[in-house]
């Protein structure tokens, strides 16, 4: 699959089969994460890949969030209320999470920008190369809500969690969301 076709056909999906994935096929993930470009080159990513009944403890975790998203989901219509809910529920049957953190930077601005963009960058690759395995990704920005609650299960002290992505099989195929037009402003060219 070249580039260009692998960034238009990649899909953030909600449903999963319910197979496993191996770790040789999780460490290409976590390979091409590792070549993204960095603030300075100092990649402060890493990865805790969660699986099996560990990752049930997360969701249980992750799950805790959805308390925290009243104010979200009513300006939502409720067929995407149901949706979301459902699939937060056990984020589609998904069989592994990944947890994304950076060392914590206290309130410095300038560091947190540029750790949350090198993370950011690493994503795109690791999302990229699960959809260039047959694979599947969503990216969980909700993680913000319960970030110190899996901080201390993954037991990870010192560091802050930039998001969760979930990855595994589609369970079937989701169409691309409509793209803004209005997003360029040409000047002097
Ligand atoms: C930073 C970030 C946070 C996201 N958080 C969520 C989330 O919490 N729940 C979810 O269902 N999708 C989440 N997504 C996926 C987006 O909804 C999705 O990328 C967008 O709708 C475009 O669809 P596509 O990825 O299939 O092109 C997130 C994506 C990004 C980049």
């Amino acid at each position: 699959m070249d580039v260009r076709s692998a960034i238009d056909t990649r899909r953030s999906v909600r449903e999963y089969l319910q197979e496993s994935i191996d770790h040789e096929t999780l460490q290409k993930l976590i390979d091409a994460a590792s070549m993204a470009p960095s603030h300075m080159n100092i990649q402060p990513w890493h990865f805790h890949i969660v699986a099996g009944p560990k990752r049930d403890e997360l969701v249980r975790i992750l799950n805790r969030s959805t308390l925290m998203l009243a104010d979200l989901f009513a300006e939502m219509d409720e067929v995407s209320v149901e949706k979301a809910t459902r699939f937060f529920s056990d984020i589609g049957g998904a069989p592994v999470v990944i947890a994304v953190s950076t060392p914590d930077c206290g309130d410095d601005p300038y560091r947190r920008v540029v750790d949350a963009l090198s993370c950011g960058c690493a994503l795109q690759n690791l999302q990229l190369a699960a959809h260039a395995e047959g694979l599947a990704t969503c990216v969980l920005s909700i993680s913000f809500w319960v970030k110190e609650d899996i901080a201390k299960f993954l037991e990870m002290e010192g560091r802050d969690i930039v998001c969760c992505v979930i990855v595994g099989k589609p369970a079937g195929k989701t169409d691309a969301p409509a793209r803004r037009a209005d997003i360029v402003t040409w000047v002097g060219a």
